[in-house]
C-alpha cells in the first residue's frame, strides 16, 4: 500500500512555460540597459526568485547597481511579464497537467501549488486552474528560496499531510534539492542529465499516473 497522500506542483516549466515570457521581460531590460543576456543565460533563472534573478543577470556582466536601483529594475521588468501572463489562457497549459491534476483529486491525492513566483495567482486564474489546488504556497508567502525546502513543507503543512506522504514535481535543479532537503519525494520534469538527483524524470505530466505515483 502506497504511503503516498499529496502531490506538490512547481508552476514554471510543471503546469505552464513562462519560461519565453521571463526570458523576453528580462531581455527587454538587459537590452535597455546595455547588458548582455542570452536564452542560455536564462536556463541559470529557472526555479530562481525574481530579486536573484536579476542578480545573476547583473554578476554575469559584472555590474552592480544600488538597492533601489535593483528594485526599480525588477520592477520593470515584472510590469513588462505582467503585460504578458494577463494574456494567457487555458491553450497554454502544459500536455496532462489539467488531466493528471483531475486524476489525482479523483482519487482522494490532496494537491498543491509550490512555486517562487509572486505571480502565480494571475497564471492560474488565466489557465483557470486555481480550483484544482486544495493550496496555494508562492513567493508571497516564502522567505527562503529553493534550494530551502520552505514553500514545499508549507505546502504539506497547508494539507496536513507529511513529508513522507508528498511527491513534488519540478522541472528545476534547485526545485528538486529543495524537495529532497525537505525529505520529499521528487519527479523531474525535463532532461534526465540535468534532474539526475530526482527519483524519475519525465519529459511530462502527460506521461505521468496515479500508478507510477504508487510505485515510487
Ligand atoms: C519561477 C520561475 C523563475 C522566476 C520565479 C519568480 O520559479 O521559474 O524563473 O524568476 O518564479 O517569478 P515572479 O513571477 O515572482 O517574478
Ligand atoms: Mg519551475
Amino acid at each position: 500500500m502506497s504511503t503516498i497522500k499529496a502531490c506538490i506542483f512547481d508552476l514554471d516549466g510543471v503546469i505552464v512555460d513562462t519560461a519565453v515570457y521571463h526570458y523576453k521581460a528580462w531581455k527587454r531590460l538587459a537590452d535597455q540597459i546595455g547588458l548582455n543576456f542570452t536564452e542560455h543565460d536564462n536556463e541559470l533563472l529557472k526555479g530562481v526568485s525574481r530579486v536573484r534573478s536579476l542578480e545573476i543577470i547583473l554578476e554575469l556582466n559584472h555590474v552592480t547597481k544600488t538597492a533601489e536601483e535593483q528594485t526599480e529594475l525588477a520592477t520593470q521588468k515584472n510590469n513588462w511579464y505582467v503585460d504578458m501572463i494577463n494574456q494567457m489562457t487555458p491553450a497554454e497549459i502544459l500536455p496532462g497537467a489539467k488531466e493528471f491534476l483531475e486524476a489525482c483529486r479523483a482519487a482522494g491525492i490532496k494537491t498543491a501549488l509550490g512555486s517562487a513566483s509572486k505571480n502565480s495567482s494571475t497564471i492560474l486564474a488565466k489557465i483557470n486552474m486555481a480550483h484544482l489546488f486544495d493550496a496555494i504556497v508562492d513567493g508571497n508567502h516564502v522567505s527562503k528560496a529553493k534550494p530551502d525546502p520552505e514553500v514545499f513543507l508549507k505546502g504539506a503543512e497547508a494539507l496536513g499531510v507529511s513529508s513522507a506522504e508528498c511527491v513534488v514535481f519540478e522541472d528545476a535543479i534547485a526545485g528538486v534539492e529543495a524537495a529532497i532537503n525537505g525529505g520529499m519525494k521528487v519527479v523531474g520534469i525535463g532532461e534526465p542529465a540535468v534532474l539526475n538527483k530526482a527519483n524519475i524524470v519525465l519529459s511530462g505530466l502527460d506521461k505521468m499516473s496515479l500508478e507510477l505515483l504508487h510505485r515510487l
